[in-house]
């Protein structure tokens, strides 16, 4: 399973993409919202992200008509080459969604909470479906079960759409993400660096330096009783 930062934080990126770890960015107008303060506008950031990874990254249109989102997602594609553009599924956007795909710009659709949304998604083109796996576990639904549902949907059908599992809250998402087989996973920094992190190689670390260190004193000793 590849793994994408959920994030238009350029530091988080940049320290993900340092450790080897980052195969893509989403982006949305509310992450974007987080660091508007310092990010210049959308385009900007959306750039200087593009500069820093190499794979896609999605961008969000936030037009409410099929003719003004396909008129967004044309001018958000040109921001730079690997830009997908992220379309929300409800009708406009299913008729965004085909039309755009047609034109062979690649779409992020955003916002499925079912499968039957992904199934359409797909038929009209997309190339990738983002299930919200954490919006749905708040309202009682099990994220992950979707996730499923929509991999093993698009395996029998050949469909080429690839799945992002976004809105991940904590690492077992992930565990289970990659365990039903979704292409892809989009994360929140914290979660990613969750990942690295275990009491026992904390532990482990530790106990090996004290007994390097150890090891050198009684070396140290050592030559020094036969040098007398
Ligand atoms: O990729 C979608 C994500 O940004 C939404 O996450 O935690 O707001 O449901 P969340």
């Amino acid at each position: 399973m590849r793994l994408y930062l959920d994030t238009a934080d350029s530091d988080e990126i940049r320290q993900a993409v340092a450790w080897g770890v980052c195969d893509g960015v989403t982006t949305n107008p509310s992450l974007f919202a987080k660091v508007s303060g310092s990010a210049g506008s959308y385009k900007e950031r959306v750039q200087e992200i593009a500069g820093i990874v190499d794979g896609p990254i999605s961008a969000e249109c936030v037009s409410r008509t099929a003719d003004a989102l396909v008129e967004e997602a044309r001018e958000i594609a040109s921001w730079h080459p690997n830009v997908v553009v992220k379309i929300p599924i409800d009708a406009a956007g299913l008729e965004a969604i085909s039309r755009v795909s047609a034109a062979g710009i690649q779409v992020n659709t955003t916002l499925i909470f079912s499968a039957n949304q992904a199934l359409l998604a797909a038929n009209a083109g997309a190339a990738y479906v983002s299930p919200f796996i954490g919006r749905l576990d708040d309202i009682g639904q099990d994220g992950v079960t979707l996730v499923a549902e929509i991999v093993e949907m698009l395996d029998r059908y050949h469909l080429p759409t690839q799945v992002i599992a976004a809105s991940v809250r904590h690492t077992q998402h992930v565990t289970a993400c990659a365990s039903v087989g979704a292409h892809i996973a989009t994360l929140p920094f914290p979660v990613l660096a969750s990942m690295l992190q275990h009491p026992l190689t904390d532990k482990g670390i530790a106990t090996f330096l004290a007994d390097w260190d150890r090891a050198q004193a009684q070396q140290r000793s050592g030559a020094e009783s036969v040098a007398r």
